[in-house]
């Protein structure tokens, strides 16, 4: 039996999902019971967990061999990654696999990819088997994006900057790759898609895939503060997204892996693919708008 956590979340639920297609024993933790019809519908076992909560995660863990453990972008993450790998060597399960992010540093500002260096680094310490799995930025963060760009506007702040960004459906297929075979134990995977794009490059996707044209604008910090805002996301998390874009801006990127082909067999997604599998949820209502 494995415990995954983060069920319900983009990399979770299709992880979920191909577990489910293939008959692995899976148990999806979830914060409220409401969460557990979508697992329980296809076949996977669902328990109540919060990180917040030791005793409920503790409990979740009982009987389970192995751990997928994913915790969420918010201050708390490096406590909650020792916490459930603490609980996970005092429950006897067998092995981690974790995600960490392609940019985790110690010495970073940005504070997800400082919590990801640090969990690494305390698992690595710990008397249990693990793979650790890197990805660069998930092709699904655009959807954070999505009113703008059903107006036809892709706002960004990284310049020429290119990342190879990755869609979470491949990360999930390796990640089922993982937990099924032997062979993966002590290895730290840097999970990319298959080519790097710019902003631009992704605003001249987005126009091919949503038949409508979308155009990359560059804007001032402030203005891109103002959007993300607008989004209804937490000052922490724009601060957090702000540093991370300027290091795009700046240059950063890693080079293009192999690893998904390698693990899964299958190429990973391109950037095109996704926008056309997801064309709804990120251009549904342009006609709407350009009808007012
Ligand atoms: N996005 C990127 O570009 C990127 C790149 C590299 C690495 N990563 C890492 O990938 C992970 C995010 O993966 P994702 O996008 O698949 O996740 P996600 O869609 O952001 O979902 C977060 C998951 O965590 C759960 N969660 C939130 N608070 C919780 C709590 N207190 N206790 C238990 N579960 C809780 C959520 O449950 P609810 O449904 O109940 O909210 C949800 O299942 C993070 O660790 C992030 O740092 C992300």
């Amino acid at each position: 039996m494995v415990l995954i956590t983060g069920a319900t979340g983009q990399i979770g639920k299709e992880l979920c999902r191909l577990l489910a297609q293939s008959h692995i024993p899976a148990r999806a933790m979830c914060r409220n019971q409401e969460q557990f019809t979508q697992f329980t519908q296809i076949g996977l076992e669902a328990v109540q967990g919060d990180f917040g909560q030791p005793d409920q995660l503790r409990k979740a863990m009982q009987g389970c061999q192995q751990l997928f453990l994913l915790t969420p972008p918010v201050p708390q993450q490096a406590q909650w990654e020792r916490l459930a790998i603490d609980l996970a060597v005092e429950t006897g399960i067998k092995r981690i696999v974790r995600v960490s992010a392609a940019d985790a540093n110690l010495t970073t500002k940005v504070p997800w990819a400082k919590a990801h260096a640090e969990a690494d680094h305390y698992l690595r310490s710990k008397p249990i088997a693990w793979t650790i799995i890197r990805p660069v930025a998930f092709m699904q963060n655009f959807f954070e994006l999505a009113r703008p760009i059903a107006r036809g506007i892709l706002p960004h702040i990284t310049g020429d900057g290119q990342l190879s960004y990755i869609d979470s459906r491949d990360i999930a297929a390796v990640v089922r790759q993982l937990l099924t075979q032997q062979g993966h134990q002590g290895a730290i995977y840097y999970l990319t898609g298959p080519d790097s794009l710019s902003t631009g490059d992704i605003a001249t996707r987005l126009t091919e895939a949503l038949g409508h044209p979308v155009r990359a604008i560059h804007l001032a910090e402030v203005d891109m503060r103002e959007q993300l805002k607008s989004g209804g996301l937490s000052d922490w998390y724009i601060n957090a997204l702000i540093e991370q874009y300027a290091l795009v801006a700046g240059g950063y990127d890693i080079d293009t892996t192999e690893e998904v082909k390698r693990l899964t067999g299958q190429p990973p997604r391109t950037f095109a693919q996704f926008a056309r599998d997801y064309h709804q949820e990120l251009g549904a209502d342009y006609l709407s708008q350009s009808k007012c």
